[in-house]
């Protein structure tokens, strides 16, 4: 095996996504304890603390050093060496959190079992399905009084559509809560209430399910539902395959408490075991393979520094191909130039360090003075384009109203530079250039409002821009197009790549012109793929 494939072969990265309060930050906390890359819990419970500052953009402000280091976290575990990346708590960036999946190749779905399936659950997990990606589950909270367990398998299948398999089972819940039975190594994880460590817990070997210490723990009622449901489990259910995991058509799932550390590790276990090593990635010109000799990497997510003097900020490149390595000259697609990467940093065990080499599924942090942006491709002369990193549908709009005339050139800038790093989407509208804001959360306009203040000396104001949501659009004829745009401008707008975009009011006017226009395409990312088709 070449140096590459060996260094391939070791690595995973991966994402957690969860709806609010699901249990990821307790999860993530408790991965990175048994990973060795934190001492003690606690440390990402700081972080957590902004999570319902819904108002306060300076708290926000405050917590971003955190979120910098703690945006990858690298740890060695079982021979693999795992990138965790990491997504935003609140859900007003929730954009943020889609573009960080892009850069993934898999994730760990957490789902609270006294709720099943939720609204966030569901958007993150359309993002997963546009590309495919390879899920497991964990179902947390078993300590308290949850839904059925075929309940939950059900939910997960009707409400986003992938087919779940136990690998694991619970025995009972809440405050009779037994146990995890490992249906494919055929263990039992006694679960003690009143237990906190991962050591705390005694695994024993279950040969038949008759096994007298077995039935002596659990009881004859249990025994008599485990034998049940794992009847049911093989007669309905299709037996795992691996291959339908990565193909992302299943997920394999998993019972535990996080805050109780239980099932954790046997969760880490799994995932260091499954979870697919880099995967393939998409460019315009061609598939890029990991194993390919020269380097190549995308952009999926620029973090402003905390300084605002220096605009400086830090662009994260999830490498694709090849061999990275500092100090390292690379072709900037986009710009058509050789830029040099001097001191790239790599985020081992939450603290940032200069990176010496780096390989296909690491992220390295880039300093950037406003030459990169999202989406951007650096390659070893290669003129490829990345695809995969597309604009999301806003959902909440806003005017800008240039509060200084003096400052307009700063505004703009501004606007221009923090659309880049992906804070919000910047259009302008076809008919009388009016600039406008597009989110997904409106936190994000304050933070567009306060940054533009700090660190572009631009003063705006906000007005009520009344639209529900935009798609892109693309018509085939270009006849029909100019009379599409002819009787509608005043609801279409240019991205910042010139890309048509149009607003609606609800659901009733886009069904009213896609009756009206057939030939009319549109997309939910600015990509326009078909698999974004509305
Ligand atoms: P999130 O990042 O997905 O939003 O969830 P987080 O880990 O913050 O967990 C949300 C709440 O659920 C927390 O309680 C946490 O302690 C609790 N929790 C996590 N895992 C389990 C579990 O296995 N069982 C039970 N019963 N609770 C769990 P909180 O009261 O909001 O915060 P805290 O005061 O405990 O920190």
């Amino acid at each position: 095996m070449s140096k590459l494939q060996t260094e391939i072969s070791k690595r995973c990265t991966f994402a957690i996504i969860s709806h609010p309060d699901a249990g990821k930050t307790t999860i993530t906390e408790k991965i990175l304890l048994f990973g060795g890359a934190i001492a003690q819990a606690g440390a990402i419970k700081a972080k957590k603390a902004t999570k319902h500052t819904t108002s306060d953009w300076m708290e926000l402000e405050k917590q971003r050093g955190v979120s910098v280091s703690t945006s990858v976290m690298v740890f060695e575990y079982n021979n693999k060496i795992i990138n965790l990346l990491d997504t935003p708590g609140h859900e007003d960036f929730s954009e943020d959190t889609y573009r960080t999946l892009t850069a993934v190749d898999s994730v760990l779905m957490v789902i609270d079992s006294t709720k099943g399936v939720e609204e966030r659950t569901k958007k993150l997990m359309d993002v997963c399905r546009q590309r495919d990606i390879p899920v497991i589950t964990f179902m947390n909270k078993l300590d308290r009084e949850g839904l059925n367990p075929f309940e939950l398998l059900e939910d997960l299948e009707e409400q986003l559509g992938i087919i779940a398999i136990p690998l694991s089972w619970p025995i009972s819940m809440g405050k009779t809560f037994k146990g995890i039975y490992n249906l494919v190594e055929k263990s039992f994880l006694r679960f003690t209430s009143g237990a906190k460590e991962a050591k705390d817990y005694e695994y024993l070997q279950v040969p038949t399910l008759d096994d007298p210490i077995f039935v002596r723990t659990i009881g004859e009622d249990n025994l008599h539902r485990l034998k049940e449901d794992v009847e049911m489990i093989n007669e309905i259910l299709p037996k795992f395959e691996i291959n339908d995991y990565l193909a992302g058509i299943v997920t394999p799932v998993f019972f535990g408490s996080a805050i109780n550390n239980f099932g954790v590790l046997d969760l880490l276990n799994k995932i260091s075991e499954l979870a697919p090593s880099p995967l393939h990635r998409k460019a315009q010109e061609r598939t890029v393979e990991p194993l390919e000799d020269k380097m190549t990497g995308v952009i999926f997510k620029i973090h402003a520094n905390m300084d605002p003097k220096h605009r400086d900020r830090i662009a994260f490149l999830r490498i694709c191909s090849g061999e990275f390595t500092r100090g390292m000259k690379v072709w900037h697609v986009r710009h058509k130039r050789e830029i040099k990467i001097a001191n790239p940093v790599t985020f081992l065990a939450q603290t940032r360090s200069i990176t010496e080499e780096a390989y296909p599924g690491d992220i390295v942090g880039i300093h950037d003075t406003g030459l990169l942006k999202i989406g951007d491709t650096l390659t070893q002369g290669e003129e490829l384009n990345f695809t995969g990193i597309p604009s999301f549908a806003p959902e909440i709009f806003r005017r800008v109203i240039n509060r200084n005339p003096m400052k307009s050139k700063q505004l703009y800038t501004g606007l221009t530079q923090l659309m880049e790093e992906g804070v919000v989407q910047l259009l302008k509208t076809v008919l009388d250039n009016q600039l406008i804001l597009g989110a997904v959360g409106s936190l994000q306009f304050d933070v567009v409002k306060f940054r533009l203040e700090n660190e572009y000396s631009a003063n705006c104001d906000y007005l009520p821009y009344d639209m529900a949501f935009a798609y892109w659009l693309k018509c085939k004829d270009s006849k029909a197009l100019e009379q599409f745009k002819f009787e509608n401008g005043g609801r279409l707008a240019l991205d910042i790549e010139e890309q048509l975009v149009i607003t609606f009011k609800g659901n009733w006017e886009l069904a009213h012109i896609q009756k009206n226009y057939p030939q009319i395409e549109f997309y939910k990312t600015s990509e326009c793929k078909e698999k974004d088709k509305v």
